[in-house]
């Protein structure tokens, strides 16, 4: 794929910014300022887009509301990963219908990975006839044009067409606060795990140039976000489609020179793509946090290939196990599924066995969803859901355990964590998030909001852990103070 045809020309985005003007406009004609609501399904990937489209959707002049009778337009940004994510969003789409009657001038807009499925948008163009544009993630950066035509037309306007998709930069960005920031530095997939939606709804792959994410981390940075989460569906897979020779662990190091208090995250991460270079950067890197995501899917090999994964058990055990030794700390997660066609009960117990051989700090578990269009959809499934329920069960009890044991052993101790946002408890009112990603339920004022301050872990759950205020606070994070006192090793 030749790089030039990847990226959306400068000029395109002008033209998308004059929509944005001409429909601020059009919305100003109705007499009132005017209200937008942007719900938002499924992934990172899909909030950090959200995130542009509210963007685009204030530089129209709109404010936001969670109310769609109080709204002028509503974007639904949906997913399509498993069956009931997509019957969530026909279900909220379809009580929309009553706020249409209310309001005929209501524009509802339905975008996301649903939207890019021509069996979606075939069933919205006949039966959700208050449904005014349904554009997929491929056409997120035309939005502008998109809502005018629609404003302009009162016809409905599908944009659905799959292409590989583009990258485009320089869109607007509504953050949803001064402490997070999410950075997309690649789109698409092509991995094409046999059960998996994603390749077919978000496109090839395709890697932002390393000099835009640096701007964008560098601004970030400077503007005093304090935790930079890096998004792919495979982050370790960028740079592969670059025509310079940069990999993730290339551009990780590239960032961790930017001076300043945060912290890089990303997700996710394939086992495939993820090796010794990676981890030793991530070792190395102050910056980065010592916390990695590494779906593993299956603990049995067959499975996994089956699934198309590209590794065994032994293979993914081997990567988990050099992580850890230049990274003790390491918290680690994964996602797991169980129940994918033809998985026996003995298949599936291996995947209870690696849980327990890995004791991840937390698992994202999931019952195999048929998607129909993937392989995985075609092959015979014969057990039962009531039995896979009862494996589920089982896999959930074992890493409960787990993560309670794990929880138990942060209480005595002493942690950075960094503040990000009120819980609404009154003896713990504040959130926050160690180095590794534990949540950490904290008392203290909400002044400290942004602020990195050490807890005194008193108390712990199968979810997060409870904290006080240590007595010394607002210090600089790790990296920028090798020989600090704390207990790293806690993060
Ligand atoms: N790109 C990421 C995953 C994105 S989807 C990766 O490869 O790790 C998030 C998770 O949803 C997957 O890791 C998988 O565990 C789950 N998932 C994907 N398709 C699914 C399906 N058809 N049924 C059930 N779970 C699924
Ligand atoms: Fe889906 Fe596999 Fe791609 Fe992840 S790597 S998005 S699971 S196809
Ligand atoms: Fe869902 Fe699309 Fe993300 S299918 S998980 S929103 S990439």
């Amino acid at each position: 794929m030749e790089r030039t045809q990847v990226v959306v020309p400068a000029g395109e985005i002008e033209r998308q910014r004059d929509f944005i003007r001409k429909t601020a406009q059009e919305l100003a004609r109705r007499g009132h300022p005017p209200l937008a609501v942007v719900d938002t399904y499924g992934c990172q990937q899909n909030v950090a887009d959200s995130q542009r489209l509210m963007g685009m959707l204030r530089d129209m002049g709109c404010a936001f509301t969670q109310d769609p009778d109080a709204a002028d337009v509503i974007v639904i940004n949906t997913c399509a990963i498993r069956d009931n994510a997509e019957k969530k969003v026909f279900g909220v789409v379809g009580q929309l219908v009553h706020a249409k009657e209310r309001n005929p001038e209501l524009i509802i807009c339905l975008c996301g990975c649903m939207a890019q499925q021509e069996s979606v948008a075939k069933k919205i163009k006949a039966s959700y006839r208050h449904v005014d544009l349904v554009f997929g993630p491929q056409a997120l950066w035309k939005f502008p044009e998109l809502l005018f035509e629609t404003l302009q037309s009162r016809k409905r306007v599908f944009s659905i067409e799959n292409v590989h998709g583009s990258i485009a930069e320089g869109l607007p960005v509504v953050r949803e606060s001064g402490v997070k920031a999410w950075v997309s530095i690649m789109y698409g997939c092509n991995n094409f795990c046999s059960y998996c939606i994603v390749p077919y709804v978000r496109g090839r792959e395709r890697s932002r140039e390393p000099e835009d994410i640096l701007a964008e981390v560098r601004q970030l940075a400077a503007e005093g976000y304090r935790e930079i989460t890096l998004l792919g569906q495979n982050v370790n897979s960028y740079g592969k489609d670059l025509e310079r020779s940069m990999d993730f662990a290339d551009l990780l190091a590239e960032i961790d020179k930017i001076p300043g208090d945060y912290l890089i995250r990303f997700m996710t991460s394939h086992p495939k793509d993820a090796g010794e270079k990676l981890f030793d950067t991530m070792a190395r890197c102050s910056h980065v946090a010592k916390q990695l995501h590494l779906p593993v899917q299956s603990g049995n090999s067959r499975v996994l290939r089956v699934m198309n994964r590209g590794y065994t058990r032994e293979q993914y055990l081997e990567k988990v196990r050099y992580a850890r030794s230049v990274m003790p700390e390491l918290t680690l997660t994964s996602d797991i599924i169980i129940g994918f066609p033809g998985e026996t009960e003995a298949e599936a117990m291996d995947t209870v066995s690696l849980i327990e051989e890995v004791r991840y700090d937390a698992l994202f578990t999931f019952i195999y969803s048929p998607r129909p269009g993937t392989p995985a959809a075609q092959m015979p499934d014969p057990a039962s859901r009531a039995e896979k329920q009862v494996w589920f069960d089982r896999l959930l009890e074992a890493q409960n355990r787990i993560s309670g044991e794990l929880h138990r052993a942060y209480v005595g101790r002493t942690v950075r964590v960094l503040v990000d946002g009120e819980c609404g408890d009154k003896r713990w009112p504040l959130s926050s998030r160690t180095n590794g990603g534990r949540l950490v339920h904290l008392d203290g004022g909400r002044d400290l909001i942004g602020q990195y301050v050490d807890a005194d872990i008193v108390d712990s759950n199968t979810w997060a852990l409870f904290g006080t205020l240590a007595d010394s606070q607002r210090v600089p994070p790790c990296g920028d103070r090798p020989n600090s006192p704390h207990d790293h090793n806690a993060f």
